[in-house]
């Protein structure tokens, strides 16, 4: 039999999520609020007005408009995607030949890896120095050793929660060749977007989402933005309709009622604050302070503390690969407060 597959596919896993039947579901970084209840009327009005037999708005020229006032960055250096999946999907298409080196610290978001293996590239995974501070000398230096074409800073970082200080990112920018993204997906919840970079320099692109923060998962909804000439690039390779009219009119909605949304951010973070105190509380090895909607820590109980929130009717995410020490490592997605209580009273008993 003919084996058609492109040998870069050929070792990858599928994807595969299964939907999660949980009482409380902490897995995922998302947000525990849903859409307001008449932003979905709204949502539902600006449906009915909707010619649902036409191609969606290619250029989403309204919700970029909107983006644009929301980041302080021209409509024409943002290009939109089918969450930033679809964005990094397009980075690879755009800029990475096979046989590329990319480079990402370690560990943090796997599409980074996923996208570049897709691509042909080689992809080489920088580990964290003590405490999950990541490694800024070990970045350049691979980056420059292989003439790296794209390097990843997830920040903050999913799933350590670490938060790059500003002038970290501006090193690896001015000392690298590379093209430098900097993953903003977590960023509403600390509040320091470095998205003016792409004003100053020629090799930083910033993606953002609003799955998290404003709380949107389900409609898909992504987008970079980047200096004029490599935003223009990916326009080559964007599918045409790509981010559908539902899409764009939820995030429009979502854009107009920015504040309403973001305002949630308050109670998110005061509950993290609770959460993370908790935790310091427990007898787990090692808790990591976090920027983002999760917190990130290892214990020699990870198994022990998955199988209790199952039983309980909790999802969270259990990394399985082990790590040094009997240990391994369980992030935590902040939810409301009565799941975070949920949470805390299953680790008290763990720990008890
Ligand atoms: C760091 C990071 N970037 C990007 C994404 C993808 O977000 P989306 O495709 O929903 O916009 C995620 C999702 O969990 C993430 O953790």
């Amino acid at each position: 039999m003919i084996d058609y597959t492109r040998s870069c596919i050929a070792n990858l896993e599928a994807y595969k999520v299964a939907p999660p039947d949980y009482d409380i579901i902490l897995n995922a970084n998302e947000n525990p609020y849903d859409f307001p209840k008449a932003l979905k009327e709204e949502f539902c009005a600006a449906i009915m007005d909707t010619a649902m037999n036409r191609y969606p708005d290619a250029s989403a020229s309204e919700l970029r408009h909107l983006l644009g006032q929301y980041t302080g960055i021209n409509e024409d250096q943002i290009i939109c995607g089918c969450g930033s999946d679809e964005i990094i999907a397009m980075i690879n298409q755009s800029f990475v030949n096979p046989g590329d080196t990319v480079i990402a610290h370690s560990p943090s978001f796997s599409m980074y890896q996923i996208w570049s293996s897709i691509a042909g590239a080689s992809f080489m995974a920088i580990p964290d120095k003590k405490d999950h501070y990541p490694d800024v000398e070990g970045i350049i230096n691979c980056a420059r050793l292989h003439n790296a074409k794209i390097i990843y800073l997830c920040n903050p970082n999913n799933p350590t929660g670490y938060l790059f200080p500003r002038h970290d990112i501006v090193q690896i920018l001015e000392e690298t060749n590379a093209l430098v993204i900097v993953d903003e997906a977590y960023m509403e919840f600390k509040g320091e977007s470095q998205v003016d970079l792409v004003n100053n320099y020629s090799n930083v692109l910033v993606l953002k989402t609003l799955s998290k923060a404003f709380g949107l998962a389900s409609i898909r909804c992504g987008y970079c933005l980047g200096p004029q000439n490599l935003i223009d690039m990916m326009y080559k390779v964007k599918s045409p309709y790509n981010l559908n009219t539902l899409t764009q009119k939820a995030a429009i909605i979502a854009l107009r009622h920015r504040r309403k949304l973001l305002g949630r951010i308050k109670t998110l973070n005061v509950e993290r604050r609770k959460v993370y105190k908790a935790l310091l509380e427990l007898p787990i090895e090692h808790v990591y302070p976090t920027a983002a909607n999760f917190i990130y820590f290892e214990t020699a109980k990870g198994d022990a503390i998955d199988r209790a929130m199952k039983a309980k009717g909790i999802l969270i995410k259990h990394f399985a690969n082990p790590l040094p020490g009997d240990l391994s490592a369980v992030r935590l997605t902040i939810g409301t407060p009565d799941e975070n209580h949920a949470v805390l009273s299953v680790l008290k008993e763990v720990f008890a």
